[in-house]
């Protein structure tokens, strides 16, 4: 047991209680030992760590929750949203700030300011299709934001080929498409080196491969990296990414409960990892070390006797020993974000 224990106040924001547990040698072939929250979320996405402060954010998608735990003071901080759909979270470089998605728009958002009047407006995607989601985002080695969307959602089921990738800069920060259609815009990451951009479009139910140029943002000469289907059965599909020191790429596989590391120039399975959970969303690195492997999972669409079976779904999973460890992420390049209106 490892009580974290919180204390601070603040009415522009929810502080929660949140005790992380700890466990040690589930079974000989997996990590050593791993914490969860005490707290479940509906639908935990998007972990991203800041090694400035410290701190892990995360957003509940369904609760329209944006989360943080700074891991010096132990505290977790809440904020309510109240517009929508929440599915990116990113730090701003240089800002107190930080970057949201919520349903198919970017904001930058302010802790200090109550529900929806926090957001400051930065743009749209897919516009003339408002039922479409900003699903997932990151940024890359020049501050530039990349993400993409995701059609109509019923239950489940996303309507196929609705969304796009985009890419955001400086000055004007216009969205411009870089790939169309996608379905379920998901887990992208580049190679140490910046020359591969790895990517997922969920139901193509392939982790994919383009050359990338840096400094122009574009991307070429598409290629799959690995098939689902050689391995998992059709529920299985790919959510979120990441990469380690080593340039393997680490994969979250919804409906599965597992986690996969691959060799993306072997186009290997070299490691897999089941969790206490089927719903797996996404994944990054966090810690003082940067060795921590942060894992989202969500409760979304489950049955009352599948929650029973699952206590823990929709936790936030710390796993610890993975053997390697992670490379610092990229903030959102937007100056004079405090200030901005
Ligand atoms: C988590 O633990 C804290 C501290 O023990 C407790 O106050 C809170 O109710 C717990 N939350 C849940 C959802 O169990
Ligand atoms: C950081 O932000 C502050 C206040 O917004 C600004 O005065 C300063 O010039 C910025 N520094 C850099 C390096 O951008
Ligand atoms: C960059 O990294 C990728 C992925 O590991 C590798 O395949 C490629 O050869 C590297 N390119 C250069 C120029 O080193």
């Amino acid at each position: 047991m490892y009580p974290w224990v919180i204390v601070a106040i603040c009415h522009l924001y929810f502080i929660k209680p949140v005790v992380l547990y700890h466990v040690t040698h589930i079974t000989p072939n997996q990590f050593n030992t791993f914490e969860y929250t005490n707290l479940t979320f509906s639908h935990a996405e998007s972990p991203v760590w800041d090694p400035d402060i410290q701190t892990l954010y995360w957003v509940d998608v369904l609760q329209q929750d944006v989360h943080s735990l700074d891991y010096r003071t132990k505290q977790h901080k809440v904020k309510h949203i109240n517009y929508g759909e929440v599915n990116i979270v990113i730090p701003i470089k240089n800002s107190s700030r930080l970057l949201v998605g919520v349903r198919n728009e970017l904001h930058i958002m302010d802790w200090t300011r109550p529900g929806d009047s926090a957001l400051r407006f930065v743009a749209a995607f897919d516009q003339g299709l408002p039922d479409n989601i900003l699903n997932e985002g990151i940024v890359d080695a020049l501050g530039r934001f990349w993400g993409g969307t995701k059609g109509h959602q019923h239950g489940n089921d996303v309507v196929w080929d609705e969304g796009a990738l985009y890419s955001l800069e400086p000055p004007h920060f216009v969205p411009q498409i870089r790939l169309k259609p996608v379905s379920i815009s998901n887990g992208l990451v580049w190679s140490l080196n910046n020359t591969i951009m790895y990517y997922i479009d969920s139901l193509s139910r392939r982790i994919e491969a383009f050359d990338f140029n840096l400094e122009r943002g574009h991307i070429s000469r598409r290629r799959t990296i690995l098939e689902l289907d050689e391995y998992w059965d059709t529920e299985v599909i790919a959510d979120g990414m990441t990469i380690d020191k080593d340039g393997f790429i680490w994969i979250a596989l919804m409906f599965h409960g597992c986690i996969v590391r691959i060799n993306p120039d072997t186009r290997t399975i070299v490691e897999r990892y089941k969790l206490p959970v089927t719903l797996t969303t996404s994944l990054t690195w966090g810690g003082p070390n940067l060795d921590d492997l942060i894992v989202t999972t969500s409760r979304r669409n489950m049955s009352p006797d599948t929650l029973k079976k699952q206590p823990l779904a929709g936790s936030v999973f710390i796993l610890h020993n993975m053997g390697t460890s992670g490379v610092r992420e990229h903030k959102f390049v937007f100056n004079n974000a405090d200030t901005y209106k």
